[in-house]
């Protein structure tokens, strides 16, 4: 069987203005707002770190040191802890670091496109695979997206995308993929379609912020011109690598929360504290009740 480069260093543009959740993320990037207890970008580290990923790094722009600041040790805070005798929240602390060393941070000056913070970290990357995680997207799976597109990955190499059910009313909102020849834990991919008009959808698998790309994608973002919106768009660099290089889709079957909007933060909230089972208890009741008096406006 062929051994493909191990996916060792993974992405997370987290350069984005946040305007959808304007004015909460005036000051704090939205990827530090906190999905229960823990912000929206540790919850997608941590999916990071299970599927394998050994390197961090992060494309951070203007207001968003905060997001250094989290990975690193607070030593004050922690003394404060030991000396109190707080273990519980001091193996919570340690339990959320990277290991020294494991993280890389570079800046996207301007805000040009999700291409171009991608290319912006080509220099840390190198010449080898890579997995790139929206840190906006939650996603809660029994496997993990990510393990689970680095075990395709395994078998098949090339480049690799997440894809997930939409209904078909909604395709329109979303890129989505053309689908091949179905392949053990996937499929061919054989197009991408960005927000196509209504009925015209070629699936209702959406492309749901999981790839795992080859390193020649930054050859073609060095030259991409602006696309839609007027941004240095991946989807754009994707198609014209899918030329010269096999691209697969994965259909993941858990469940994806867009924390960059406010519906889905929400709702991730709702799913994650009711899937713990100590504030379930306390909550379910709570929520019954809301339901029951809250009339809809
Ligand atoms: P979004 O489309 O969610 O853009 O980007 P945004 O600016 O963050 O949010 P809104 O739409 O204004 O509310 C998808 C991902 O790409 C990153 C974002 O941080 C987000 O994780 N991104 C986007 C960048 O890092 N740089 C960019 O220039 C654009």
């Amino acid at each position: 069987m062929t051994e493909f480069k191990r996916v060792r260093k993974a992405v997370f543009p987290v350069a984005g203005l946040g305007t959808r959740f304007l004015p909460a993320t005036k000051a704090v990037p939205k990827e530090m707002l906190t999905v229960v207890d823990r912000p929206v970008i540790q919850h997608v580290f941590d999916e990071a770190r299970a599927a394998g990923i050994e390197h961090f790094v992060f494309v951070t722009g203007r207001n968003k040191a905060v997001i250094e600041d989290h990975f690193d040790l607070q030593i004050e805070l922690q003394h404060t802890l030991s000396e109190r005798g707080k273990t519980e929240a001091l193996a919570a602390l340690a339990d959320a670091m990277p290991e020294a060393g494991r993280t890389s941070f570079t800046r996207q000056q301007e805000p040009l496109g999700l291409g171009h913070a991608v290319w912006c970290a080509r220099d840390i990357i190198g010449n080898e695979p890579f997995a790139l995680l929206l840190p906006d997207m939650v996603m809660q799976h029994e496997v993990g997206c990510l393990s689970a597109m680095v075990d395709l990955y395994g078998r098949t190499g090339g480049n690799i995308i997440s894809t997930e059910e939409v209904p078909w009313d909604e395709t329109h909102k979303y890129g989505v993929v053309v689908k091949g020849e179905e392949i053990d834990g996937g499929f061919h991919l054989e197009g991408m379609v960005e927000k196509p008009p209504k009925g015209t959808a070629p699936s209702n698998l959406y492309i749901n912020g999981r790839y795992i790309l080859q390193p020649e994608i930054f050859d073609i973002l060095s030259s991409q011109k602006p696309g839609a919106g007027g941004e240095i768009q991946l989807t754009d660099a994707m198609l014209a690598l899918a030329d010269s290089q096999p691209f697969y889709g994965y259909t993941f079957t858990g469940r994806t929360f867009d924390c960059g909007s406010r519906e889905g933060f929400i709702k991730a909230n709702v799913a994650y504290a009711m899937w713990d089972r100590e504030m379930a208890e306390s909550l379910r009741p709570e929520l019954e009740a809301l339901l029951r008096d809250i009339k809809p406006v």
